[in-house]
């Protein structure tokens, strides 16, 4: 396994791998992270590399291959045409990484709590927003606190899924909708695939049938967009949005 020593920051989000005084390998920061999550799930820890790419970045945005520095368009999109306001409602944003998406959603007037595994993506969060009304914490989505169950008004998810290998995936597609109170919504928004197309590597496109297994859990779909988004080159995207017609975990 490599050790984050190997590793030195250079401008621009360019990662070099160094060995003493040479350098090895010049990575942009996409492949950087493509070869730590690699080397974490080798050693049985998928989602230890989350940290250890934080970490690395220093506190350098462009080092993160997902920190747009902005509110997620797909979200914004689909939050404007949806007219949502969020005064008197509790949202949550599952894996929120540098907090943009967090942010937004406080701005509509929710009362937002967002979580991440990765500690320093948490005290990063709150360097960028010293004065967020957000409740950022470091939680493990995996060992969350039964206090949110059926707690949220709102519940986010945003290409956390689709950085889960497929068994952690499935795990996790288990225990979102708990979250979600009775008449409450979810959204998830993540990279799309049909099942007969080979799942490729991370960021792995979801399936629409992995995700039909939310609605096992107390969620009736709202609706099912699939389309290719605006980036260069365009993303194939599942845009889901579900309803809570209970709050319990195994219904
Ligand atoms: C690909 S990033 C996406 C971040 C953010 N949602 C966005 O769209 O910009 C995935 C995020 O999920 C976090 N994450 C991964 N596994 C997690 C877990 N088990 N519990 C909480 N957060 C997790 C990572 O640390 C990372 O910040």
């Amino acid at each position: 396994m490599q050790s984050e020593t190997e590793f030195v920051r250079g401008r621009n989000g360019i990662i070099y791998r160094g060995c003493g005084n040479f350098v090895l390998t010049v990575k942009s920061s996409i492949t950087t992270a493509k070869q730590l999550a690699q080397t974490y799930l080798e050693a049985n820890n998928p989602t230890g590399w989350f940290e250890e790419l934080y970490t690395l970045a220093n506190w350098d945005e462009t080092a993160i291959p997902w920190a747009d520095l902005t509110v997620n368009p797909n979200l914004s999109a689909w939050l404007q045409r949806e007219q949502v306001r969020g005064e008197g409602k509790k949202a949550l944003v599952i894996g929120c990484g540098l907090g943009d998406d967090a942010e937004a959603l406080s701005q509509l007037g929710f009362e937002v709590v967002a979580f991440d595994i990765a500690p320093t993506a948490i005290t990063w969060c709150g360097k960028r927003f010293p004065e967020s009304q957000v409740t950022y914490s470091v939680v493990d989505l995996f060992e969350a606190t039964e206090s949110w169950q059926g707690y949220f008004d709102f519940v986010f998810e945003s290409r956390t899924l689709q950085a889960l290998p497929a068994e952690l995936r499935a795990k996790a597609i288990k225990i979102i909708p708990q979250w979600v109170k009775l008449g409450g919504k979810l959204l998830v928004i993540c990279r799309g695939r049909d099942s007969h197309q080979p799942e490729g590597e991370i960021p792995w496109p979801l399936t629409r049938e992995e995700l039909t297994v939310l609605q096992q859990y107390g969620l009736t779909e709202v609706s099912f967009e699939d389309y290719w988004d605006e980036k260069n080159p365009p993303v194939r995207r599942f845009r889901v949005c579900y309803s809570s017609r209970n709050n319990s975990y195994n219904s």
